[in-house]
């Protein structure tokens, strides 16, 4: 398996893939609408609030992952992850956690402090995120699932509380999918 940054020229060949792998987990109409906002984070996010990473066996792309900016009150460097697919028939062979662990190294790299996340805490546990209260940071939307609410800090450093409103993205700025 190789593991490496997205790259626009295989924005369809992803926007397929998530398609597909949230059609064969939750339905053709919800393959359809995560599809959709791939294509919207892709194509309406500015590069450097983007970062995307790609997980392909034989030249074909079999896991994705996208971060997109998360806008915090006192500027600390954020990003969020979402979402996630990998190819249904290789699920369940750690392609997601190594994507995942590869792509935060990547963000490490780059100076992000902060990595958040919104879905399932039993999966994204083993990624190093943790839930947190929107006491301590507030959610850019208003949460229909708190409990999916995650973060880690890149740094090293404790999370610390940020008073204020956050902003995420103008594709993923649509209360639906949160
Ligand atoms: C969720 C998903 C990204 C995980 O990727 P993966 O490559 O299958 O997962 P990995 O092989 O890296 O990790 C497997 C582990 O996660 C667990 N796991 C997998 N999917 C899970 C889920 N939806 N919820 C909770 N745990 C999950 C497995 O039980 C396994 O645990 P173990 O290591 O203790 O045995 C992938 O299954 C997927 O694309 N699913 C459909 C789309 C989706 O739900 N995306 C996430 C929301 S954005």
């Amino acid at each position: 398996m190789k593991l490496s940054t997205f790259h626009p020229d295989s924005s369809e060949e992803v926007i397929d893939l998530y398609t597909q792998v949230f059609g064969d987990a939750e339905g053709e109409s919800e393959g359809k609408v995560i599809g959709h906002l791939v294509s919207e984070i892709l194509t309406t996010t500015k590069p450097e609030d983007l970062f995307g990473f790609v997980a392909a066996i034989d030249h074909q792309i079999v896991g994705c992952i996208l971060f997109s900016k998360l806008t915090l009150a006192n500027n600390t460097e954020a990003f969020i992850l979402s979402p996630v697919a990998v190819d249904t028939s290789h699920q369940g062979q750690g392609v997601g956690q190594a994507l995942i662990n590869f792509g935060l190294e990547a963000l490490k790299d780059k100076g992000v402090e902060l990595a958040f996340t919104y879905g399932d805490p039993s999966y994204y546990v083993k990624v190093g995120f943790k839930p947190i209260s929107e006491s301590c940071i507030k959610a850019p939307l208003i949460l229909t699932y708190p409990e999916g609410w995650l973060a880690q800090s890149l740094t090293g450093s404790e999370i610390e509380a940020i008073e204020g409103e956050s902003f995420c993205v103008d594709a993923l700025n649509e209360q639906s999918y949160w």
